[in-house]
C-alpha cells in the first residue's frame, strides 16, 4: 500500500511524532510506502509531496511543529464543496495520480470536518486529533494539550511571586479557541484563585468580589486565568477587559499576560509524545486492516477510533459537573459566577 500524511490547521507538539509514529510503522511493520504532503490539504492540490523514509523519520521525536508544513484548511472546504455538488474532482484525481490507498490527515476540528468530507467523496482517509485545545469531540484527550498545559502552568508559577512581591491582581491569558479545557487545566494547577470558562459565563461582581474577600483575609494578590474564548463587551481582548474591570472595580493594581503561540511552540512534553506515538501506530494499523473514514482516538484510556461522520462539526466543551471545577469550588475557587 502506499499511504499519505499530511498536517493541517494550527500546529501543535507531537504532529512530528504522529508522523514518526504512522511512517515508521507503515515502513517497518506492514512494508508499506509513506509520502509526505506539503502544508496541509493544499499540498493534495499542488501535489506538492516528498517520499519518507527510515531516514527522514529519524529524530523529530521530540521537534515541535511539523516537518510537514500546515495551513488553514478553509479555501480547500470550499472547493470541496463545490467538488460534493457534482464539479470535476481534481482532488480525487490528484489522489489517484499519486499512486494514493489513503491520506493520513493529521488535524483539530476544521481538519476532522474536511476528512470527513474526503472519505464522503470516495477517498481513504483516518484521521488523528491533534490540537493544545482538547476540545475534538470523540476523543477523551489530543496530544499538544499535555505541552500546552505544562507551558501555560509554568508561566503562572512565574506570575505568582512576581504578583504577590507588588500586591497586584495578574491576569494570564491562555488560548483554548471556544474551549476551556487549558484554562481549567493550567489554572487548577497553577493554584488560580480565579478561572474563567467561555462555557461557564462569568459576572465582574463575582470576580471582584473573591478579589477583595482574599484582600480582606490578608492576600492582597491575584491570580486569575482566563480563556482567550471568554465573551466580553465588544469583543475585547479577554485579559484586558477584564484586568481593567478588576482595577476599576476593587482600586487594586493589575497587569496581563497573554500567553499566545508560547503555548503552542517547542517541544512535546513526554506524555504527548507517546499518545502521538499510539495514536500514529494505530493509524496505520486501520490502514492495514482497511478500516477507513475514521478517526482514531483515546476511549477509556486506551487506543481506538471512531467514524470521522460522528466527529465532523462537533465540539467537545468543558462542563460545569466537571470534577476540577467542583473541587476546585470546594477550595474556594472562583469560576466567575
Ligand atoms: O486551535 C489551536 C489554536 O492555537 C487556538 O487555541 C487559537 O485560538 C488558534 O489556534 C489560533 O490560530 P492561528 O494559527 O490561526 O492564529
Amino acid at each position: 500500500m502506499k499511504i499519505g500524511i499530511l498536517s493541517s490547521g494550527g500546529d501543535c507538539p507531537g504532529i512530528n511524532a504522529t508522523i514518526r509514529g504512522v511512517g515508521k510503522t507503515a515502513i517497518m511493520h506492514y512494508g508499506m510506502e509513506v509520502i509526505g504532503i506539503h502544508n496541509g490539504f493544499s499540498g493534495i492540490l499542488k501535489k506538492e509531496t516528498q517520499q519518507l523514509d527510515e531516514r527522514s523519520l529519524s529524530g523529530i521525536l521530540n521537534l515541535g511543529g511539523t516537518i510537514l508544513g500546515t495551513s488553514r484548511e478553509k479555501s480547500f472546504r470550499k472547493l470541496l464543496a463545490s467538488e460534493e455538488s457534482g464539479q470535476p474532482s481534481i482532488i480525487k484525481q490528484h489522489y489517484e495520480e499519486l499512486g494514493l490507498d489513503c491520506v493520513v490527515c493529521i488535524g483539530g476540528n476544521g481538519t476532522q470536518k474536511t476528512a470527513n468530507m474526503l472519505s464522503q467523496i470516495g477517498l481513504n482517509i483516518i484521521g488523528v486529533p491533534k490540537t493544545i485545545d482538547n476540545d475534538i469531540w470523540g476523543t477523551e484527550i489530543t496530544f499538544g494539550f499535555d505541552t500546552a498545559v505544562n507551558i501555560a502552568t509554568e508561566a503562572i508559577d512565574r506570575l505568582h511571586s512576581t504578583a504577590s512581591s507588588h500586591r497586584r491582581v495578574m491576569v494570564v491569558e491562555v488560548m483554548g479557541h471556544h474551549a476551556g479545557w487549558l484554562a481549567l487545566y493550567a489554572g487548577m494547577a497553577g493554584g488560580a484563585d480565579v478561572i474563567l470558562l467561555p462555557e461557564l459565563g462569568y459576572t465582574m461582581e463575582a470576580v471582584n468580589h473573591t478579589i477583595m474577600d482574599r484582600a480582606h483575609r490578608g492576600k492582597p494578590y491575584s491570580i486569575v486565568v482566563v480563556a482567550e474564548g471568554l465573551s466580553t463587551p465588544e469583543k475585547k481582548r479577554p485579559a484586558a477587559y477584564i484586568g481593567k474591570a478588576i482595577e476599576d472595580g476593587t482600586g487594586i493594581e493589575t497587569r496581563e499576560t497573554v500567553l499566545g503561540y508560547t503555548q503552542r511552540g517547542g517541544n512535546p512534553s513526554p506524555y504527548d509524545r507517546n499518545l502521538a506515538t499510539r495514536l500514529g501506530g494505530h493509524a496505520t494499523e486501520l490502514i492495514a486492516n482497511k478500516q477507513f473514514g475514521k478517526m482514531v482516538c483515546i476511549k477509556d484510556g486506551t487506543v481506538d477510533s471512531i467514524p470521522l461522520e460522528e466527529v465532523a462539526g462537533k465540539l467537545k466543551l468543558v462542563t460545569s459537573d466537571h470534577d476540577l471545577i467542583k473541587q476546585g469550588k470546594r477550595m474556594g475557587i472562583s469560576f466567575g459566577k
